[in-house]
């Protein structure tokens, strides 16, 4: 099975799709990773496996993702940093399903049309969907940001070579309207990274995605911590 590092270069979004079902193994798999990250993050992410229904009203409205009938709804109430655990634990489920020969996208602007799809708590709101399935294509890559306009180590420092490739991961993260609005920031004791989220939609969300691509990048052994 292929590493995360090498899922992240080979993910892009995807917004056609073929009719070709999830098979059963692949959905179990999927429904143990969110089981494992809605534990983790303290989300109601919930997946929808053939359930045209579920897109009818939002695909006739916007005509995005076409012939998409399998999502993830990442359902969250508003308990502190919801909007970036919504990224960071959405992340780590769209890779996994990377891994296992899925293509994906993130929906935003989904929340309105999915409330009538999905099992809520008090106070909870689908906020987003990851759609997945079998790609006409595998998309392409997205034009970048280069790693100077969103990463600073202070002045003198050498740069950590765990820093710059946890900056590179990020830089290959999904990001709404990809704006990369993110920035690292390395302190100088040398294993604090701050992070800002920038201004725009859906930035906090972003910022997470970016966190979970930076961690991946960075590698296990990189010892550092955010800020
Ligand atoms: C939080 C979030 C929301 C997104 N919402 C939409 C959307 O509503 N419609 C859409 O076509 N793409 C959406 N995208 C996909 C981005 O446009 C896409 O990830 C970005 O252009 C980068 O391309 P890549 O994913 O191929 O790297 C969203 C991405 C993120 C991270």
């Amino acid at each position: 099975m292929m590493e995360l590092s090498e899922v992240i270069r080979v993910r892009h979004a995807v917004r056609r799709y073929t009719d070709k079902p999830i098979p059963q193994d692949i959905a179990v798999e999927l429904q143990n990773t969110i089981d494992q990250y809605n534990r983790e993050g303290n989300l109601s992410m919930q997946l929808k496996l053939n359930d045209p229904a579920a897109f009818e009203g939002f695909l006739t409205d916007y005509g995005i993702y076409k012939g998409a009938r399998n999502l993830v709804a990442i359902v969250s109430d508003r308990t502190s940093d919801w909007e970036e655990r919504c990224g960071y634990y959405g992340a780590h489920v769209l890779l996994r399903a990377t891994q296992l020969g899925l293509d994906t996208g993130w929906v935003r602007q989904f929340g309105r049309h999915l409330r009538r799809h999905v099992a809520l708590e008090q106070g909870e709101r689908p906020r987003f969907a990851i759609v997945m399935g079998y790609g006409v294509s595998h998309g392409h890559q997205h034009k970048s940001k280069r790693y100077d306009q969103v990463a600073r180590v202070p002045d003198g420092m050498a740069t950590p070579t765990w820093f710059r490739a946890g900056v590179e991961a990020a830089l290959l993260a999904p990001t709404s309207l990809n704006q990369q609005k993110f920035t690292f920031a390395l302190r100088s004791e040398g294993r604090t990274v701050e992070t800002k989220e920038g201004f725009g939609p859906c930035t906090r969300t972003d910022l997470g995605i970016a966190k979970c691509h930076f961690e991946i990048g960075a590698g296990p052994d990189a010892g550092f911590v955010w800020a």
